[in-house]
C-alpha cells in the first residue's frame, strides 16, 4: 500500500475507554510449566466471557495452536458477542497461518490479525496482512513487539489500527515513545504481560525456580538485583492494596486501565478464579495519592547509578551501545528514557531491561555509584 497508508484501518472495533481483556497464551498449556486441567483451562474463557470480557488475545504459537483450539471451542457459539485477536509468526506465510489459524478458532474471521514481531521482509508481510484484511479475513491489522522507529514505518506501509506491546508497572518502555505515537495517529493499545508474568500476582517472596518447560525461567525480572528492586515495590504495592480492600493484581491492572491511551489490558489467565480476581480490577479504586505512592516507591527502587569517571575512560574500548549507556548514566537519567534515546537513531533497538542488568554489572564492578 505505501502511499497515503492507514486511510482505511477498518472498522470501529476497539473501545474507547480502557478494558480488560483475556490474554490465551497460558491456556495453550506449555510454556508455563505444567499445564492446568483442560477442564480449568475452559473454565477461564467461560469466566471471562460470562463476565462480559469481550477482547481475546491469542497466536498459533501458543501451546502450538491449542489456545486457538479452545478458544475456538469455547467461543465459537458466542463468536458474534467476542473479538478475537491472532497472530502471524515473523517468518510464517501470512495467508497459511491465517488460515489454519481460522480452521481452530472456527471461525471465517478474526477481528485482529498482528504481525508477531519483527523480521527480515516485514513490510512484505504487513501488506499481506492488508491483503487479508481485504479479503475479509481480518477486520483489522496490527503490529506487536515493534519499537517507535519500525511502528512509524508500518504507519506508511499499511493500515495499521493497533499496536500491542509489554507495559506493567515495571515495564514501562512504552510510555516513552510508543503510547504517545499510537495516541497521536488513533491507534489502539494493547497492553500485554500486565502482570509481569505473574510476578504481579504477589505469590513470589523469593526469587522462584520455575521447571525448564517454563518461559518465565529466561525473564530476568525473576532473579538477581531486579527481582530484589522488584520485591520492595511489591511490598509496597500489597500495603497499598490491602488498605483499598483489593487484590495486589487487581491493583496492577486497575493502575494500567488508568494510563492514557491505553485500549485493551491483556490479562492474561488459566485458571477462573485468577480471572474472577483480575476482573475486580475494572471496578477498583485509584484516587490521585495512591498514584503518587505507587510512583515514589518506583522512582526510589529503580533508580540507575552515575557511571565513574573510570567507565567513562574505559568505555571508550567498548561497543557503541555500552559507551551510549554509560555516557547517560548521570544518576537522573531512567532507563527507558536512555533506551528510548538510543533507538532513536534508528539503529537495532535498546529497552530499559539492556540499560538495567548492564547497570548493575557496572555496579558489581565499582564502575557506578
Ligand atoms: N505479543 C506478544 O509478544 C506477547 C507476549 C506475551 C504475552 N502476550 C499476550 O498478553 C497476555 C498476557 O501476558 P502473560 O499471560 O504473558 O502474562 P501476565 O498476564 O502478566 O501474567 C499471567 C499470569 O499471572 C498469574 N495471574 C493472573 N491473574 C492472577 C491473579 N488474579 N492472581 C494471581 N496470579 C494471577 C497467572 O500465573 P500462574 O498461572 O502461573 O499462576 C497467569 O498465568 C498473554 O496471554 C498473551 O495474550 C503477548
Amino acid at each position: 500500500m505505501h502511499t497515503g497508508a492507514r486511510e482505511h484501518s477498518g472498522p470501529l472495533l476497539f473501545p474507547g475507554s480502557a478494558v480488560l481483556g483475556f490474554g490465551a497464551w497460558g491456556i495453550g498449556g506449555s510454556g508455563w510449566g505444567a499445564a492446568t486441567e483442560e477442564t480449568e483451562r475452559l473454565a477461564a474463557i467461560a469466566a471471562a466471557r460470562e463476565r462480559g470480557v469481550v477482547w481475546f488475545d491469542t497466536a498459533p504459537t501458543y501451546g502450538e495452536g491449542e489456545s486457538e483450539r479452545l478458544l475456538g471451542r469455547a467461543l465459537g457459539p458466542h463468536r458474534s458477542k467476542v473479538r478475537i485477536a491472532t497472530k502471524v509468526g515473523p517468518r510464517d506465510d501470512p495467508r497459511a497461518s491465517l488460515e489454519q489459524s481460522l480452521q481452530r478458532l472456527r471461525t471465517d474471521y478474526v477481528d485482529l490479525v498482528q504481525l508477531h514481531e519483527i523480521a527480515a521482509g516485514w513490510e512484505s508481510r504487513l501488506e499481506t496482512l492488508h491483503r487479508l484484511q481485504q479479503a475479509g479475513k481480518a477486520r483489522a491489522i496490527g503490529l506487536c513487539n515493534a519499537s517507535h522507529v519500525e511502528l512509524s514505518r508500518a504507519l506508511r506501509v499499511a493500515p495499521v489500527a493497533a499496536y500491542q506491546g509489554p507495559f506493567n508497572l515495571f515495564d514501562r518502555d512504552v510510555e516513552e515513545r510508543l503510547l504517545p505515537l499510537c495516541r497521536d495517529h488513533g491507534l489502539a493499545f494493547l497492553a500485554y504481560r500486565p502482570l509481569a508474568s505473574g510476578l504481579l500476582g504477589g505469590g513470589f517472596s523469593e526469587s522462584p525456580h520455575f521447571p525448564d518447560n517454563d518461559h518465565r525461567t529466561k525473564l530476568y525480572w525473576f532473579r538477581d538485583a531486579e527481582f530484589a528492586r522488584r520485591r520492595l515495590v511489591i511490598d509496597k504495592l500489597t500495603e497499598l492494596a490491602t488498605g483499598l480492600q483489593i487484590s495486589l493484581p487487581a491493583l496492577a491492572l486497575r493502575w494500567l486501565l488508568s494510563r492514557t491511551g491505553v485500549t485493551i489490558v491483556l490479562a492474561g489467565a488459566r485458571r477462573a478464579a485468577h480471572v474472577t480476581d483480575s476482573l475486580t480490577a475494572a471496578d477498583a479504586p485509584l484516587d490521585d495519592d495512591t498514584g503518587r505512592e505507587i510512583e515514589t516507591a518506583m522512582r526510589a527502587a529503580f533508580r540507575l547509578p552515575a557511571a565513574t569517571t573510570a567507565a567513562t575512560q574505559e568505555a571508550r574500548s567498548w561497543g557503541p551501545r555500552e559507551r551510549f549507556i554509560v555516557e547517560h548514566l548521570d544518576g537522573r537519567a531512567t532507563p527507558e528514557a536512555i533506551a528510548a534515546a538510543w533507538t532513536d537513531r534508528g539503529e537495532q533497538p535498546m529497552v530499559a531491561a539492556q540499560v538495567k542488568v548492564f547497570a548493575d554489572q557496572l555496579l558489581a564492578s565499582g564502575l557506578a555509584e
